[in-house]
């Protein structure tokens, strides 16, 4: 029998060369348009050791992944994993290990993040203020994590990113005060829309929403910004602008008011080893079930992997009318 193909291409020629794996969907802060106050994690014994998940990154690297992002829940309070990063950060035709990261254990991390390799990081930030983002995080502690973003920028990063989620009525006021701090810190910031993933009961989504295009406007209003041309593979879904005089870059991901569904190049693994081909559907493959069985061998693995791809669907449906048309919540998913 031939071996299976090198590299992964959906039905609709998309060439998908960028995974990102949950690590837990444990988090130590509950946002509020990510998780409900009281949440059901998955048990222990069902979700992919570290050495499952070296498996998974092998698995794809093999078939020209060169890109993996480390995500949750939160990545950094997973037992030990710094010791998977430092091995993923030795895959040779891995280019890019970059994370996800809420940025509270970023002060004890970055450094050996940086040192076994991780390129970028992003860093939620959703507020400036310590009683607001007490309240949009349920249990964050501010100080913690501007502290944990000044440990990152000296760590010496290839590029750190901010992610805000604007929503309405409740942070959509500090939009200036995030760029502006982005900007003394000459890193980036990404505003992200909110998706309709998990049911919360916080806020109403429709009521929330924010486009970028509201902040975008808003933001032109205190600095020039000049477009840097539509998301590419390596940009992902966020749309740039630079801000003359900074290295700054300001992003936009709009999954409901511009779609960027057509130029998808990535996939998913959850934390319990479920192949999910997008972010808003479900379809989904159980590769732990694969690592788990006793016929287990790389080979099935890749070909479990690349069978997957026929069933990766065209694009999500996401609707900003406030029904969570997707029953996982994001920490499931990974982002
Ligand atoms: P890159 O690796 O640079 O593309 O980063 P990213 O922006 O994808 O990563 P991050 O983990 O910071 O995610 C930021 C936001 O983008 C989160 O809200 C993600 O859910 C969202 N996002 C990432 N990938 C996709 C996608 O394929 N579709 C949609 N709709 N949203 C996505
Ligand atoms: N919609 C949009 N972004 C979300 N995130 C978490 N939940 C949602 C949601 N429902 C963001 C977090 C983090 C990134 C991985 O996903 O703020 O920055
Ligand atoms: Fe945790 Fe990130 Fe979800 Fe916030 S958005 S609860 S930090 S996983």
């Amino acid at each position: 029998m031939p071996g299976p193909p090198s590299i992964l291409i959906d039905r609709f020629g998309r060439r998908v060369d960028y995974v990102r794996l949950s690590v837990t969907d444990r988090c130590d802060f509950r946002c509020v348009y990510c998780m409900a106050e009281e949440m059901t994690f998955v048990p222990k014994a069902q979700v992919l050791t570290l050495e499952e998940h070296f498996q998974l990154a092998q698995a794809f690297t093999g078939l020209g992944v060169g890109k993996i992002r480390l995500t949750g829940g939160e990545p950094l309070i997973r037992n030990d994993v710094l010791s998977l990063v430092k091995r993923l950060g030795q895959l040779p035709a891995l280019h890019q290990l970059v994370l996800t990261t809420n940025g509270s254990q970023l002060q004890r991390m970055a450094l050996k993040l940086r040192q076994y390799g991780v390129k970028r990081i992003n860093i939620s930030l959703d507020s400036l203020q310590p009683r607001r983002f007490r309240q949009l995080t349920r249990h964050g502690n501010l100080d913690q994590v501007l502290a944990g973003i000044e440990t990152a920028t000296a760590a010496g990063f290839e590029r750190i990113r901010l992610n805000a989620v604007i929503l309405k009525g409740r942070n959509e006021d500090e939009v200036l005060d995030l760029v502006d701090f982005a900007f003394r810190k000459g890193i980036d910031i990404a505003f992200i829309e909110e998706m309709p993933l998990g049911r919360i009961v916080e806020h109403d989504r429709a009521l929330s929403f924010c486009s970028s295009e509201e902040l975008r406007t808003l933001i032109a209003g205190r600095y020039r910004m000049h477009p840097l041309g539509d998301p590419d593979a390596d940009a992902g879904p966020a749309r740039y602008f630079s801000l003359p005089g900074s290295t700054t870059r300001v992003g936009f991901i709009s999954p409901h008011s511009h779609n960027f569904c057509h130029l998808c190049n990535r996939v998913r693994v959850t934390a319990e080893g479920r192949l999910l081909l997008c972010l808003g559907n479900e379809h989904s493959v159980d590769l732990r079930a694969v690592l788990r069985s006793p016929g287990y061998t790389p080979d099935l693995l890749k070909r479990t992997i690349v069978a997957a791809m026929a069933i990766k669907p065209e694009r999500h449906h996401f609707s900003n009318e406030g029904e969570a048309e997707i029953v996982r919540f994001m920490n499931t998913t990974g982002g």
